[in-house]
């Protein structure tokens, strides 16, 4: 696991950017997962000024989103789906259809989430996954508690991320869904690169966990301890919580540059 501490999310905007695009340069037909919330958005938005600069395409790629609300209407704002497609998707050129999610209005939510996982895999599976962390160590929404071995399937929220999401709902928890579908732990594992962005004091003790814990389901996300190729972007305030900072500090300047991440 590589952890490199940046100054501030335009830095992480542009290294994120830096390796999404190097590899659309050498495999222009790349699969690319993609996470809603607010950590991604430094590397989407540098992605969209690169696609506007005509310095990067999406036109033969493909995507995967992690998660959806169960339940939301299909025009709902807060849907992932649309989510996505406002902050990133629609704003690239990306073809029609290029970009799937799992089904959070399917009638019959196990064999949508089958198909999720079997359509994924029919793509040739995920060449990097862009990933957030929640405040409770969750990836994805596969919540402390989670199946180390999960599969895309239905979750209960935790109190604490709906909380949390709370601020995309007017600030009303009970307006936030109560069960998402999600990819699974064993199915992020299975890119072949994960590019994790954290932000924020708030993130710091999950970030700890992360790359520092035990691999334990109560942190779900130190499972990525597990996975050869994990890339793990941070601020400051997300580092502090970190023993080895320094170490992780001195790792990265001694690296060429030319090595990318
Ligand atoms: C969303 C997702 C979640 C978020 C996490 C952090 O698709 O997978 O795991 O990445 O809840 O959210 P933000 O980035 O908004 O703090």
């Amino acid at each position: 696991m590589e952890v490199i501490i940046l100054r501030d999310a335009n830095e992480i905007g542009v290294m994120g950017a830096d390796a999404v695009a190097a590899l659309l340069g050498r495999k222009p037909t790349a699969v690319v997962g993609l996470a809603t919330g607010s950590s991604p958005l430094a590397i989407y938005d540098e992605l969209i000024r690169r696609c506007d600069r005509g310095q990067v395409s999406f036109r033969q790629a493909r995507g995967f989103t992690l998660d959806e609300y169960v339940g939301l209407a299909a025009d709902h704002p807060q849907r992932y789906r649309n989510v996505i497609d406002e902050a990133f998707v629609s704003k690239v050129d990306f073809a029609p259809g290029a970009v799937q999610g799992p089904d959070g209005l399917a009638a019959d939510i196990p064999s949508a989430c089958a198909e999720y996982e079997a359509v994924i895999r029919d793509a040739g599976g995920v060449d990097v996954q862009i990933l957030g962390i929640g405040t409770d160590g969750h990836i994805a929404f596969n919540e402390p508690g989670s199946s180390l071995g999960s599969r895309t399937r239905i979750k209960t929220l935790t109190r604490q991320t709906r909380k949390d999401n709370a601020r995309f709902f007017g600030g009303d928890v009970d307006g936030v869904p109560t069960h998402c579908l999600t990819q699974g732990l064993a199915t992020i594992l299975e890119a072949r690169h994960l590019i994790l962005v954290a932000t924020g004091q708030s993130k710091a003790e999950a970030v700890h966990q992360l790359v520092e814990g035990p691999v334990s389901a109560l942190w779900p996300a130190t499972i990525l301890q597990l996975h050869p190729h994990v890339t793990v972007l941070l601020d400051e305030a997300a580092a502090r919580r970190l023993q080895l900072v320094d170490y992780y500090r001195e790792t990265h300047c001694s690296k060429p540059e030319w090595q990318g991440i």
